[in-house]
């Protein structure tokens, strides 16, 4: 394996552990995780692989096979900058339970496509220095140390959906989650049996405000939450009512999440009654509501959406946080090609760098490799 050799090459001794953590799409259920609602995300077969061997004298010492150079030597936590904070940042929270390590990460999701690279590295070192100092933490428990890294140490004030998915999900299925509970469900997703494919669309386009406006929306949402007097918005039960409560953003907002639950919900019964066909609706039906009642969507999404359906996707949506990165598309096999046409054509004629197509299946969550 190639990080084994290259953690020999950069350490002199093979690392004691190696996990792989992938990142994720969500099928449904975009913006409800920190409003302790419903998500449904699965799995991708990209994802990012740490192997690590711990140190005693608190050193940290990290190797990217996709960073130039050799590796970056730490005394202290607050040395880290750039994508090694998502790292320390998980070292950083688990205290003195772990004393430093020699670390080499190699990953190959898509970057800047929306699919959770950063949460695939936290869960794989998280997940790694579990197995290392035997520290009993359960997949969940990983998923909320990788939040928490993100959260506290990097600052990026993210919902557990992201983590939850990469240390959760198996292969075939996708998870659905109880946001509020923690208590989760794996959903067979077999696409393939029912001539159907899960088309990603990576726009290829990103939106340098995208971590102030999240957090702005976040905040709508809390602050609904507290006018309607309820603990969050995923409490909400009589709409109509609420709705009368709120004004201007924080009444969209209130709109989407808890139209968005239910969604989810109605989503996962069609799955579960055998009716994977008809699911295309809800995720137009999602897409409308991030672009009307949450505004995340951007030109590049909207497209590509559109441009999807029109080519003869049974449904379209974008996913993950919004303002770029991807969009999915369920797609009849036969008509992936004209879709891809369809998407690049629309693209090529609003002058729109062209995008990426990349097939979704299912995949592992986080495991030894
Ligand atoms: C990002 C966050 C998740 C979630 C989605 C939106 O991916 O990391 O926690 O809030 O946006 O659904």
């Amino acid at each position: 394996m190639r990080i084994v050799e290259a953690f020999r090459a950069a350490y002199g001794a093979s690392p004691e552990t190696v996990w792989h953590a992938p990142g994720r799409v969500n099928l449904i259920g975009e913006h409800t995780d920190y409003n302790d609602g419903f998500v449904l995300p699965f799995a991708v077969p990209w994802g990012v692989t740490a192997a690590i061997t711990p140190r005693t004298d608190g050193t940290i010492r990290l190797l990217s096979l996709q960073a130039d150079g050799g590796p970056v030597t730490m005394a202290s936590h607050d040395e880290s900058t750039g994508w090694t904070r998502y790292v320390v940042g998980v070292l950083a929270m688990l205290g003195d339970r772990v004393s430093g390590a020699d670390i080499a990460i190699d990953g190959d999701v898509p970057q800047g496509a929306g699919l959770s690279s950063s949460a695939a590295l936290e869960v794989a070192v998280a997940s790694a220095l579990n197995d290392l100092h035997d520290l009993g933490l359960t997949p969940m428990e990983i998923a909320l140390l990788g939040q928490k890294a993100e959260n506290d140490f990097v600052g990026m004030p993210c919902g557990i959906m992201d983590q939850a998915a990469s240390a959760l999900c198996e292969e075939g299925h996708a998870l659905f989650l109880d946001c509020r509970s923690l208590a989760s469900r794996t959903i067979p997703l077999d696409l393939a049996s029912h001539g159907l494919a899960m088309l990603i669309i990576d726009t290829q386009a990103h939106h340098e405000h995208a971590g102030g406006e999240y957090a702005k929306r976040r905040a709508e949402c809390e602050s609904a939450a507290r006018k309607l007097g309820v603990s969050a918005l995923r409490d909400v039960t009589d709409l109509p009512a609420a709705l009368e409560l709120l004004q201007g953003d924080e009444r969209r907002r209130t709109m989407h999440v808890v139209t968005e639950n239910h969604r989810v919900e109605a989503l996962v019964g069609l799955l579960r009654a055998g009716a994977v066909t008809e699911i295309g609706a809800l995720l137009n039906a999602s897409h409308l509501s991030l672009r009307d009642q949450y505004e995340v969507s951007s030109p590049e999404l909207d497209v590509a959406v559109e441009a999807a359906v029109k080519g003869g996707a049974r449904g379209a949506r974008m996913t993950g946080g919004g303002f770029g990165g991807s969009a999915i598309a369920l797609v009849p096999v036969d008509r992936l090609d004209r879709v891809q046409e369809s998407v690049a054509a629309a693209y090529a004629e609003r002058g729109f760098q062209a995008p990426r197509f990349l097939p979704a299946t299912p995949a592992r969550g986080a495991h030894r490799v």
